[in-house]
């Protein structure tokens, strides 16, 4: 953020983002406050974010897409509402309480048929997935689960990606009043995954890359090919 920016301005600037780009139907927009009165953190994307991916998954065509952290099913709502005719998402989920939720509220928003939710840990779930979907295979993976692993999810990701395909990942730049980019190395272990994940993409010779700053910075990159 540019340095006369004040923290102040910065979440304006956010809630200005989600108003006028993160319209939502009711169901979109009552799901976190219903997640979070079961006992489910409020960690969801943003609604300016879901739109993001919505585009993001509509842009690139995306018929395969895999996301890491289903939590109460917000983005992947967004996501599944953005793939090609005929599409899926397979989105990975360890906590029983949040899948259950989450598969709830997709047949609620009527994208149950084209979404799969897998219960297990993301690094248990992607070698799996590599052998049932095969490399080159998906056209978007969305990163939103433990910040630290990020860059242990990067050569699974690569692997599926097809080229052309999207990889995403939420919490590129921050990750609430926990942590931010710029705090010293080695102060958190979710700044320094983010950290080395958003180096070891950039230098990639596999990818194009930008980290988009909405909300709480979101990478996106698109494999060559
Ligand atoms: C930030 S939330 C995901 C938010 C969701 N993508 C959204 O925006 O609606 C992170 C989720 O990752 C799940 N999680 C925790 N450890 C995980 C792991 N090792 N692999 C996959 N998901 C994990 C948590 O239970 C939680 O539901």
């Amino acid at each position: 953020m540019p340095v006369h920016m004040t923290n102040e301005r910065w979440h304006a600037t956010c809630e200005y983002l989600d108003d006028v780009f993160g319209r939502a139907d009711d169901q979109l927009r009552t799901l976190m406050p219903r997640a979070v009165e079961a006992g489910i953190p409020d960690i969801a994307v943003s609604p300016s974010v879901g739109r993001l991916l919505t585009l993001l998954a509509k842009t690139a065509n995306v018929r395969t897409a895999v996301e890491l952290g289903t939590l109460a099913g917000y983005s992947g709502i967004w996501i599944a509402r953005g793939l090609a005719e005929g599409g899926r998402l397979i989105t990975v989920e360890p906590e029983a309480r949040h899948a259950d939720f989450a598969a709830a509220e997709f047949i609620a928003a009527g994208v149950d048929e084209r979404v799969e939710i897998r219960r297990g840990f993301g690094l248990e779930v992607l070698p799996v997935l590599v052998q049932e979907l095969g490399a080159g295979s998906v056209g978007m993976v969305f990163l939103d689960a433990i910040k630290s692993e990020y860059p242990d999810y990067l050569p699974y990701a690569t692997e599926l990606l097809r080229p052309g395909g999207l990889l995403v990942a939420d919490n590129s730049l921050g990750g609430g009043a926990d942590w931010w980019i710029d705090d010293p190395k080695g102060s958190h272990e979710s700044r320094d995954g983010a950290d080395e994940f958003n180096r070891l993409v950039a230098e990639s010779d596999e990818y194009d890359a930008a980290n988009v700053p909405i909300r709480e910075g979101v990478l996106i990159a698109r494999k060559k090919g």
